[in-house]
């Protein structure tokens, strides 16, 4: 008699990205021939600096070997310059950095680091969604404090001190931040840096949208938690070029932690998978010498982009404040429920054969039921693209607030 199989809960259990949901909807109307313009997720247009796709083209090794399990020496050495160029004291050495698959192994190792079974992350909602996905995989709890559109989703330390619970174990903030675009200050992040050292818990800070500044002077750069005195036990900070360089494929990141003992965990994790990609890394390391001219453009790009989407989305009667970073935009919509309309916009309307595909906010909440009406629109499309994605979304609106 064959015994039924089934899975683990954690596997029964593990949340689809909702950054992806209508991903499949999408597919369709593209199938069908619409021209869909994809402002789900974050995959930047930009192009990547010349130096990167050149190592690429360079490498030419005979055997693809693996690399060390934190990294080569020389991409550490590199990556340590440069968060010493953020830092104007205590140096961050190449031994407190780990090269992972990703700013999202990182997270994943920086998780597993601090928490055991039946231990809580605590996040401000709405956030970014993997963190429950690895909570999942460890078999943690979420906490979540909530910020609102009302408020700018700003982040009130006193109110993530209220959110600890009992098994809370590490704060998880992004900074800037996705999907909101909030940027933490240096009061911000002493404050929350305290409150870890009272309540003796980690702050696993995720910046790898660090370059991502507006309305500040060029080269401006949203603080690190590094910098900060008093966050050497505490701080994890993630890191990615994903973003930074436009690489999302490239699929390198690193975690920094002059914790000692949270650098060796996240080392002998590392052993466990053996190796971050090697030709990556010399790309990342190629990278690193990536003019600041490149970033003053792409931050003069990404600024003109928020700004046409803000001012367009008020054109539409959708007052939004603008965010100071990242490249994402929350958006409350005049609708009741912003994932049925989302999916009726993908799969039904269409404004000269073109749609809109966004990523509905209720998956970025942790309470049920907040985000109803809300969206999030990644700007990673060229001004001209932007400009017509308004024109779709406030037809869209107007023929779904017709029918409903
Ligand atoms: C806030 C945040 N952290 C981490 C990541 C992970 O990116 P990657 O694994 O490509 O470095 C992302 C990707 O979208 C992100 O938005």
């Amino acid at each position: 008699m064959p015994k039924p199989i089934s899975l683990s809960n954690r596997g029964r259990n593990a949340p689809a990205s909702p950054i992806r949901s209508l991903a499949a909807l999408a597919r369709t109307a593209v199938d069908a021939g619409v021209d869909v313009h994809f402002m789900n997720i974050g995959q930047p247009d930009i192009p990547t600096p010349r130096g990167m796709i050149e190592a690429y083209q360079a490498y030419d090794e005979q055997v693809l070997a693996y690399a060390p399990s934190d990294g080569y020496i020389e991409y550490r050495q590199g990556l340590a310059g440069y968060y010493n160029d953020l830092l104007d004291s205590n140096p961050v050495s190449p031994d407190d950095i780990v090269v992972t698959v990703g700013g999202s192994e990182a997270l994943l190792f920086a998780m597993a680091a601090v928490t055991d079974p039946g231990d809580s992350i605590l996040v401000c909602e709405p956030y970014y969604t993997n963190y429950a996905g690895y909570a999942n995989m460890l078999g943690l709890g979420v906490d979540a404090v909530t910020t609102t559109p009302g408020n700018s989703y700003r982040i009130d330390p006193a109110d993530i001190e209220a959110g600890i619970t009992a098994t809370t174990r590490a704060i998880v903030i992004p900074s800037p931040g996705n999907p909101t675009g909030v940027v933490l200050d240096e009061a911000q992040l002493d404050a929350i840096i305290d409150i870890c050292t009272r309540h003796g818990i980690f702050y696993i800070s995720d910046e790898v949208y660090r370059e991502f500044v507006y309305d500040a002077p060029a080269g401006t750069r949203a603080p690190s938690v590094l910098s900060r005195p008093g966050s050497e036990e505490c701080a994890i900070v993630i890191d990615s070029v994903s973003k930074r360089y436009s690489a999302c494929g490239a699929r390198v990141g690193c975690l920094v932690t002059r914790n000692q003992d949270a650098r060796r965990a996240a080392l002998h994790f590392g052993q466990a998978r053996l190796s971050p990609a090697s030709v990556d890394q010399h790309a990342g390391l190629a990278a690193l010498q990536t003019p600041r001219s490149y970033f003053d453009e792409v931050v003069e790009e990404y600024t003109r982009r928020r700004n046409m989407l803000v001012d367009g989305l008020a054109s539409i009667g959708i007052e939004v404040e603008r965010p100071r970073g990242a490249f994402y935009l929350a958006v409350a919509l005049p609708v009741e429920d912003a994932t049925a309309f989302s999916e009726w916009m993908v799969s039904e309307f269409t404004l000269e054969n073109e749609t809109l595909c966004v990523a509905p906010l209720e998956g970025f909440y942790h309470t049920p039921g907040l985000g109803r009406n809300e969206i999030r629109m990644a700007y990673v499309l060229e001004q001209e693209k932007l400009g017509r994605c308004i024109g779709i979304l406030g037809a869209a609106l107007e023929a779904w607030n017709q029918k409903h």
